[in-house]
């Protein structure tokens, strides 16, 4: 639906008047209404780039999840002021690990006598907490864009990898791009004494994947696959590394956001691309390359619900309110667990490459 006038001039305004003060980052993810304000769009590693590369903006308004914001407020100097619109939006996948999960998951691990070769390794999309524990292990953060650049850092550091909280990203990474086998995995489940495993499987792993999912891109499945390659000839099937093993092993190419938006704008015209990811990013680019055929992998609807929280009138009501001199909605990490999250995130941000 085409945005409300009055909200686009009222956003508008209070931009105009907040000038340089603020800058307004917005996922790939987010309502077209929201990104047609957002000063830089990216994936998770651009946009945490682009946080740490603005330490003149006094806010960063941030159009995404509650993980990102908090990333960002790590990034940013102590002094800017990080703002998500909807307190709301979070990451049901994030929300797969928890702290005291984590530590229970490393004391199984310290009383087999692995902890100290095994590399916790996560995603960003994992809570400051979660990040804080892995800088304070000798671990680091990944994202899609970057995940096989991290493992194999972190296999330069020890000889195993504890991989939070997306098995699936875990899993494609390490078989399709690490050539590490499935049986070289195992599944940790937080809900069983063990993780569910022995001490065995847990000494002969190589990765060992956190029972986490997203359950946007977990939605996909092999028939979704089978599915678009029946009812459309010459198809070229793309996904993000959150699906499945299966969907991702059938798909003919798989990659972060970013790569999925670059590999759409160099597609020739006349391809037909079928898109293994959100909703609003697959509409965008449906719209933006008309003279391609660009669908969605599965025939039902899906939103990431918690990316669609923010939406024009939290934005609005964000930004009226930092014109009104209020600060409403800061994310704020405590300053140990920043100093420590800081260190796995600054460590991916080193990375060659
Ligand atoms: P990227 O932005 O790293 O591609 O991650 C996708 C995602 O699910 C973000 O929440
Ligand atoms: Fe989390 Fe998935 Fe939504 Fe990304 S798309 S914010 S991983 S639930």
């Amino acid at each position: 639906a085409p945005s409300d006038p009055d909200l686009v001039a009222r956003a508008t305004a209070a931009k105009a008047k907040l000038g340089s003060k603020v800058f307004v980052l917005g996922h790939h993810y987010q309502r077209d209404e929201v990104i047609q304000f957002a000063d830089v769009t990216g994936d998770s590693f651009k946009l945490a780039r682009e946080a740490a590369a603005r330490p003149d903006a006094e806010y960063i308004v941030f159009c995404g999840v509650h993980f990102m914001a908090e990333s960002a407020d790590i990034l940013t100097t102590d002094s800017q002021r990080v703002i998500l619109p909807d307190l709301a939006a979070g990451c049901s996948m994030a929300d797969m690990a928890v702290l005291g999960q984590v530590e229970a998951a490393w004391d199984t691990l310290t009383e087999l006598g692995i902890a100290a070769e095994t590399v916790p390794v996560t995603y960003m999309n994992s809570s400051a907490d979660i990040k804080g524990f892995v800088g304070r292990n000798g671990g680091v953060v990944c994202t899609s864009s970057n995940a096989k650049r991290a493992l194999d850092w972190a296999f330069e550091q020890g000889s195993k990898v504890l991989f939070l909280p997306d098995q699936h990203l875990g899993r494609n990474t390490a078989v399709l791009e690490m050539g590490l086998s499935l049986d070289d995995c195992v599944l940790y489940d937080p809900h069983k004494p063990g993780g569910g495993l022995t001490p065995e499987q847990l000494r002969d792993a190589k990765m060992i994947l956190w029972r986490g999912h997203c359950s946007v891109h977990g939605r996909f499945t092999l028939d979704s696959v089978n599915d678009v390659r029946a009812r459309v000839p010459g198809v070229n099937v793309l996904v993000h590394p959150e699906c499945r093993h299966e969907v991702v092993t059938a798909a003919d190419y798989v990659g972060s956001t970013e790569y999925i938006i670059k590999a759409v704008e160099a597609a020739p015209a006349g391809s037909a691309w079928a898109l293994g990811t959100e909703l609003n990013l697959v509409r965008r680019l449906a719209l933006a390359h008309p003279d391609k055929q660009i669908m969605f992998l599965d025939k039902a609807v899906c939103y990431c619900s918690t990316m669609n929280r923010i939406d024009l009138p939290h934005l609005v009501w964000a930004l009226e309110e930092l014109v009104a001199g209020r600060v409403v909605n800061q994310i704020t990490v405590d300053a140990d667990t920043a100093h420590h999250a800081r260190v796995a995130l600054d460590q991916m941000l080193a990375l060659p490459g």
